[in-house]
């Protein structure tokens, strides 16, 4: 009997057996649009999540040419609702996965509103060379036009290729493969919304065929020195949105929430206003780490004035402020030296 129950507990642990000798692909799936369906193939509006991940993988049966895949429901969200402590749970459950040598690599689906910030996250902190590709969709399954299916079919293309063995954690998204650093959603309901606007796409799926035309230069993955599985529960680290008028009513309220860290998503190339300047330097005189980062998309933020590098505020680099909070959450679960979170942003 006892026997009877450890094979049972195994199985539900590590699944059925892999069916060929094709690639073996686990498919996590979070949620979002790609598993969205709305009342006619024509509406605007949808629900998001709806979708379970066995029936997303059922309407690609093209994916049993590329690989064999196996699928596991994390949950089934928009993304937009997505907590600190659900990324945190994944990025334990891609280890876990990661770490079964029966799987090859990994796919992901999930919404596309804060996909890059899960995929920066994961490409911290996931301990593996083995591909992480996450994908979604910019429509619903049951619109006129899905694209959901060709996604999910270059994903698992991807996620299954050689060529794709420690490159990080990516973003494959109309025909395009991004690494998670440089991606960021640019439109808000195009197909084409994925673009990595300073440093460009790293490869592409071309008819099918996966080709790379870049690598990133910075650490990910296996070569990140941040553990998931010392942490249990991520810092607050607020982003403040900057504007014309910005007198840092918002800083002050992060400060009284009990941020840890505070990344200003500043105008231009990552300005503090004069208005903003005594409140976020406050902060960082009582022990809260400060990044500037900006509100454009594209470009990277230099250090340039004497005054805020005297503060000891933290320029972001090419990170956008959504990217930026997530590397400061992470670096503040090993430190609060600025010194020391400066070097990580300049590494990473
Ligand atoms: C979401 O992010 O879950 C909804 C939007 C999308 O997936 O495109």
């Amino acid at each position: 009997m006892r026997k009877l129950l450890s094979v049972i507990a195994l199985t539900a642990v590590i699944g059925t057996a892999w069916a060929s000798d094709l690639p073996n692909v686990r498919i996590l799936a979070v949620g979002g649009t790609i598993a969205g369906t709305a009342a006619s193939s024509t509406q605007a509006s949808y629900k998001a999540g709806q979708l379970g991940v066995e029936t997303l993988i059922a309407a690609v049966p093209e994916i049993k040419n590329v690989a064999d895949v196996k699928g596991e429901q994390f949950l089934n969200i928009g993304s937009g609702n997505l907590t600190d402590d659900n990324i945190l749970a994944l990025a334990k459950r891609v280890n876990e996965v990661a770490a079964d040598a029966s799987t090859d690599a990994i796919v992901i689906t999930h919404g596309t509103d804060t996909l890059e910030e899960t995929a920066w996250f994961l490409n911290l902190t996931a301990k593996t060379t083995k591909p992480i590709v996450m994908v979604g969709a910019m429509r619903p399954a049951t619109a006129i036009s899905a694209d959901g299916p060709a996604n999910l079919l270059d994903a698992v293309r991807c996620a299954a290729d050689s060529q794709s063995v420690g490159k990080g954690v990516m973003i494959v998204m109309n025909n395009e493969i991004h690494n998670a650093r440089d991606v960021t959603k640019m439109d808000v309901t195009e197909v084409s919304a994925f673009q990595a606007p300073t440093a460009g796409a790293i490869g592409r799926i071309a008819a099918g065929k996966v080709v790379y035309f870049k690598s990133s230069t910075r650490p990910h993955t296996a070569q990140s020195e941040f553990d998931v599985s010392k942490i249990e529960k991520l810092p607050r680290v607020d982003i403040i949105y900057s504007h014309l008028g910005d007198d840092g009513v918002l800083a002050q309220a992060a400060i009284e929430s009990g941020a840890k860290g505070i990344v200003n998503a500043g105008t231009g190339n990552g300005t503090v206003s004069k208005h903003l300047f005594p409140t976020l330097e406050k902060a960082v005189k009582d022990g809260i780490v400060v990044v500037r980062a900006s509100r454009v998309p594209s470009g990277v933020v230099t250090t340039s004035k004497p005054d805020w590098d005297k503060a000891g505020f933290i320029s972001s680099g090419s990170l956008n402020p959504q990217k930026s909070r997530i590397l400061l959450q992470l670096a503040l679960t090993k430190t609060q030296d600025k010194k020391v979170i400066e070097k990580m942003f300049e590494k990473y």
